[in-house]
């Protein structure tokens, strides 16, 4: 049976009309100039029901990428040196990079199982002094099942606490936490995430004097280099018709556009090298916004399809966590090892549906050299051991779909 593409790691979000609109962009010039869209975008994530409950106001500067914003926001925080950053093993690169390129150490937590996010028992344990700031992570989109917690503790021993929302959205059932200037949420817009204009991230914090800094840090940025705007909206132009004719010539023109470096690639060489590499690091380009903003503005129609293929998964697959609840963007599976893992995603792969792995390591991608990452083998153990079963199921598909995929794996999983 040969479905289109269905790959986590390649335009899982992008449409028909995500394409034409980026068609349209690329030969309006004026669509480049200016800052309407920009202001759009900020103004939607600075004004979130979650993130300005109660009148505190807050306020969103944008980045090229994750990664830049999170270094530029490091270096406004103006850490002493010797400083840690507590972060949760189960991560990524764009995570660990800017934090050591500002010359700060990491403190790897372990996960809880279910939840993919950080043990709080674990980071009560090693606690120290030099711990500064603490990254959130909602892996997958998932609420930490310890947010409150972790909130409190960041209240009780002063430590600066960076909501990491790049996977999901703003979860609407819940408020922020109330630490005053000692708070901000990142969120990221890049190609697997679940709103994408292939590249850009944006800092939201209630904190005047560190949005302002963040501001100048952004206005310092050189603007993206318009050889790479051209090639994220090919990206988006072209990857719904790849998908859609995969098994007619898609696969092969997609290899071919990959051969010729026509899109750019999500992880540099350099970061897979364990490297922060600056040439993502931009200020976010107004035609970009344009294209987020098109995602943005169907949001409630994904959030109801996220919501339904969920509730299918989980009528054929009750293995899945309980927690997982929109807005997600992949829905986390444990296999019961990896050999099992390597079978699912082969047998699905085979029908191009090409399964999500994030991540196979404490710090992903796969083959980062971890010591370099700060990461001690064997210091989260949970971590270490999920990565070798992970895997993530695809959100943006429809209910029949999601029954195929959920009867097939439950199938795989019980298979002996
Ligand atoms: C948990 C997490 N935080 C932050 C980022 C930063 O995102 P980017 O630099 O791709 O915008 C990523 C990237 O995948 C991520 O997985």
């Amino acid at each position: 049976m040969h479905h289109p593409l269905i790959a986590l790691d390649f335009a899982h979000q992008e449409t028909s009309e995500d394409a034409k609109l980026a068609w349209r962009l690329m030969f309006s010039p004026h669509s480049w100039k200016g800052h309407r869209a920009t202001d759009k975008v900020a103004a939607h994530y600075s004004q979130s029901t979650y993130i300005s409950p109660k009148n505190v106001p807050h306020n969103t500067s944008l980045f090229f990428s994750g990664r830049s914003a999170l270094k530029a926001l490091l270096t406004a925080l103006q850490l002493p040196s010797g400083s840690s950053v507590a972060v949760q093993g189960f991560t990524c690169a764009a995570v660990t990079l800017p934090i050591l390129s500002c010359g700060l150490n990491i403190r790897y937590v372990d996960i809880n199982e279910d939840d993919f996010s950080m043990r709080l028992n674990h980071l009560e344990s090693l606690y120290n002094p030099c711990i500064k700031v603490l990254i959130l992570q909602h892996s997958f989109g998932i609420v930490p099942k310890y947010r409150g917690e972790i909130i409190a503790f960041c209240s009780k021993h002063n430590i600066f606490l960076i909501e990491d929302l790049a996977h999901g959205y703003m979860p609407n059932t819940l408020i922020a936490p109330d630490l005053g200037d000692r708070y901000c949420a990142l969120v990221s817009f890049g190609r697997s995430k679940l709103f994408s204009s292939v590249f850009g991230a944006g800092v939201i914090t209630p904190s005047i004097q560190l949005h302002d800094l963040l501001q100048k840090a952004s206005s310092n940025l050189p603007q993206a280099p318009k050889r790479l705007i051209v090639r994220c909206l090919l990206y988006k132009g072209i990857a719904p018709f790849i998908k859609l004719w995969y098994h007619r010539g898609g696969r092969i023109f997609h290899r071919l556009l990959l051969w010729m470096q026509l899109f750019p690639p999500e992880i540099t060489r350099i970061e897979k090298d364990g490297q922060y590499d600056a040439s993502y690091a931009y200020a976010y380009p107004e035609v970009l916004a344009h294209t987020l903003h098109l995602q943005l503005s169907k949001k409630e129609t994904l959030l109801t399809q996220i919501t339904a293929a969920i509730g299918e998964y989980r009528k054929h697959v009750p293995q899945i966590s309980r927690f997982p609840s929109p807005p997600l963007n992949r829905l986390p599976l444990l296999a019961p090892h990896s050999e099992r893992r390597t079978h699912i995603l082969r047998h699905f792969r085979l029908q191009n549906i090409f399964l999500g792995t994030w991540y196979k390591e404490p710090v992903g991608p796969e083959r980062l050299d971890l010591a370099a990452m700060q990461y001690e083998k064997g210091s989260c153990p949970t971590s270490e051991n999920v990565g070798t079963r992970i895997i993530n199921l695809p959100l943006n598909v429809s209910q029949k779909t999601a029954e195929h995929i959920g009867l097939e794996i439950q199938l795989l999983l019980l298979t002996p």
